[in-house]
Order: C-alpha cells, then sequence, then structure tokens
C-alpha cells in the first residue's frame, strides 16, 4: 500500500490525474473504474483539462463505473449514468460503446447483475477509481457485504443515504437500492487509487488501512490488494497511526 497524503484536494486531484494521465499515455486502450460522489471530481476536471490540451486522449479507453441507484431512471439528475455524463463523458472524445453504466431497468432487475458481470469479464480494470463511504463503503458495498460479491442490487445503509441526501432535494428522494459491482469485481484491477478528503472521512481511513480486515469495513478488504495507492489531504489522513511503517509495506 501507498499513502500520499496532500496539503488540499486540488493536490490530491493533481495526484491522481497524474497517475491516470500517465497510463493513458503508455496504454490509450486503456480499462478504467470509474466512481461518482465528490471525491473524484477534481480528478475528473483534470482529466479533462489534459484533454482539451490535447495530451491525452479516450478515444479507445473503455470505462466502467462501480455502481448506479436503483428506483430513479437514467435520464434522473442524480443517476450516476447522468453524473457521468455532466462530469466527464459529454467534454471529452469516449465512445458511447465503451462506455459501461450498471443498468438499473426496473423491469429486469434480476437479470442486471449478472448482465453487468458479463460485461466486466475479461475487461481487467487497469486502474479502479474509488471512494469510501464514512462507513467503509467502497462502491455500494455496504458494512457486511460478502467478500465474494460480484455485480448484485444492494440495500442502501441509512448512514449512506443521509450522506447523499446532499444531492437530492429531501432524504425521502434517495433511492433505498443500488446495483454495485462486488468486492470481488473491485479486487480483480490491476491498481486502485482510492481518494478521500475532509476531516469526515478521517476516522475511517484509519480503520482502513490499519484496522482489522473485516466485512464491516469494506474499505479495510483493499489492504490485501497489491497496488492499492490512497491519496488523501491532509485532514482525511490526520487520524492515521503508523503512516510511516504502512508506506514501506
Ligand atoms: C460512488 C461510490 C461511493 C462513493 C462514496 C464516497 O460511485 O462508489 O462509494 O465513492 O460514497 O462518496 P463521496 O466522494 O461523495 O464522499
Amino acid at each position: 500500500m501507498k499513502i500520499i497524503v496532500c496539503k488540499d484536494y486540488n493536490e490530491v486531484s493533481q495526484k491522481a490525474a497524474a497517475i491516470v494521465i500517465k497510463e493513458l499515455i503508455l496504454n490509450p486502450k486503456m480499462n478504467i473504474g470509474l466512481a461518482t460522489g465528490s471525491s473524484p471530481l477534481g480528478l475528473y476536471k483534470k482529466l479533462i483539462d489534459a484533454y482539451n490540451e490535447g495530451i491525452i486522449s479516450f478515444k479507445d479507453v473503455s470505462t466502467f463505473n462501480l455502481d448506479e441507484y436503483v428506483g430513479i431512471a437514467r435520464t434522473h439528475p442524480q443517476s450516476y449514468y447522468s453524473f457521468m455524463n455532466e462530469n466527464l463523458f459529454k467534454y471529452i472524445d469516449i465512445q458511447e460503446k465503451n462506455v459501461n453504466i450498471p443498468n438499473n431497468d426496473l423491469s429486469k432487475l434480476d437479470e442486471l447483475p449478472g448482465e453487468y458481470d458479463k460485461k466486466l469479464l475479461g475487461k481487467q480494470r487497469d486502474i479502479q477509481i474509488l471512494g469510501i463511504g464514512k462507513n467503509g463503503h467502497i462502491g455500494f458495498n455496504e458494512p457486511g457485504a460478502s467478500l465474494s460479491n460480484e455485480t448484485f442490487i444492494t440495500k442502501l445503509n441509512e448512514q449512506t443515504r443521509i450522506d447523499n441526501s446532499r444531492f437530492f432535494d429531501s432524504l425521502d428522494e434517495v433511492p433505498k437500492y443500488a446495483i454495485t459491482m462486488g468486492i470481488k469485481n473491485i479486487m480483480y484491477a490491476k491498481k486502485i487509487i482510492m481518494i478521500a478528503s475532509g476531516k469526515r472521512k478521517a476516522k475511517v481511513i484509519n480503520e482502513a488501512v490499519n484496522g482489522p480486515i473485516t466485512t464491516e469495513v469494506p474499505a479495510s478488504i483493499l489492504q490485501l490488494h497489491p497496488e492499492l495507492t490512497l491519496i488523501i489531504d491532509e485532514e482525511a489522513a490526520s487520524e492515521i497511526k503508523n503512516l510511516d511503517f504502512l508506506n514501506r509495506m
């Protein structure tokens, strides 16, 4: 595990973007796993800047999003489908056929996890971007989710719904269910970059990197990944114990 502590969110975004840009220059056909939420917004802006400057192209890149709400239409402004279009895809030259976001069509809910696993099959992600929930969730693998899960439909934890209500008009409007890659899918990525910032993530970041490996803190499973880089600001890093020791592991 490598932990990069940055002075602020802008530097977090810069460092994450530098890793993705380098990988993309070396491998223009890369597969990248994407997250939504606040954490990767700065990274996406920096990738758009690099695209506008002609440094990178997404023409041959394939993307795989971690998750999507179930119970709101893809066209809803807060769907992760809309999020990706609004915050990245509409500004770059990605081809629609290479964009993969879990389908949330209620009329065939039972088939959706298997359908997404088929898309992921044989498409190992060169880099997987992750955020982390205050309760340690990754993707929407909430505390208690099985390690052997591939894509599945999950009930959202109440804390997660409260945290995400900032994007909706009220808590009632936040979906109760989501479709998400499972831990097994996430761990299959070659490299994982986890981004976090702010004091509210400090406790869970320490639990994730130092605590016991437990499904109660799903991000703690990442300690077992051979190529994990955490890029976090000073506030998010403020409760990490043994930082130097962890960086040598
Ligand atoms: C989103 C996702 C979630 C978020 C997490 C943190 O696709 O997979 O696990 O990464 O909820 O969200 P933010 O970044 O908004 O704090």
